[in-house]
């Protein structure tokens, strides 16, 4: 997802307001989806380079991912969408996990959209947390790799 920060200075408004916006433009977009034939749709949200942004930009997005979550949780529920968030989650505010496991616990037997939101998400980073852990096990397989690659990054649960 990008051109939040351009959109709102090209319109006099600060990148908050672009957040927010964009934040609007997401709900549409999930409402739209399952009508144009997608089944899985998957929204960069907050790449692990983001948390370099400024602290106020980053606290401005960490709180719209939580306020979606929250609102939406009833929404999605009702529109048979699964959510899942893949990327990281130890480096999350704790209140965000919580609103993050209970969105997809609240949405898990959903059958029609599956929504994934990646938040804190580096491919390159998670290959590399999984070449790690696969340097301390004696006899690495490839089944084991991608074992350790869904865990990095936050596709699967820890193996
Ligand atoms: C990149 O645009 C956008 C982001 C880093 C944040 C995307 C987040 C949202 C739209 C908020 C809501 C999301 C959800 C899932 C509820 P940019 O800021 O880099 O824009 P620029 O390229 O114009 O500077």
């Amino acid at each position: 997802m990008d051109g939040n920060g351009r959109w709102a200075t090209a319109r006099g408004m600060g990148r908050a307001e672009g957040h927010r916006r964009g934040a609007q433009a997401v709900r549409r977009t999930v409402r739209a989806a399952p009508s144009l034939g997608i089944t899985t749709l998957t929204l960069f949200a907050f790449s692990s380079d983001n948390w370099k942004r400024p602290q106020q930009e980053v606290g401005t997005l960490l709180r719209l991912f939580g306020d979606y979550l929250c609102s939406e949780r009833v929404e999605l529920r009702r529109n048979d969408v699964r959510l899942s968030v893949i990327g990281r989650r130890d480096r999350l505010p704790e209140e965000l996990v919580a609103e993050i496991e209970a969105c997809e616990t609240a949405t898990a037997r959903a059958s029609g959209l599956h929504l994934r939101l990646a938040i804190d998400y580096s491919a390159r980073g998670a290959i590399l947390r999984a070449a790690r852990a696969l340097a301390a096990e004696s006899e690495p397989t490839a089944d084991a790799f991608r074992e350790r690659l869904g865990f990095a990054c936050g596709t699967d649960t820890a193996p």
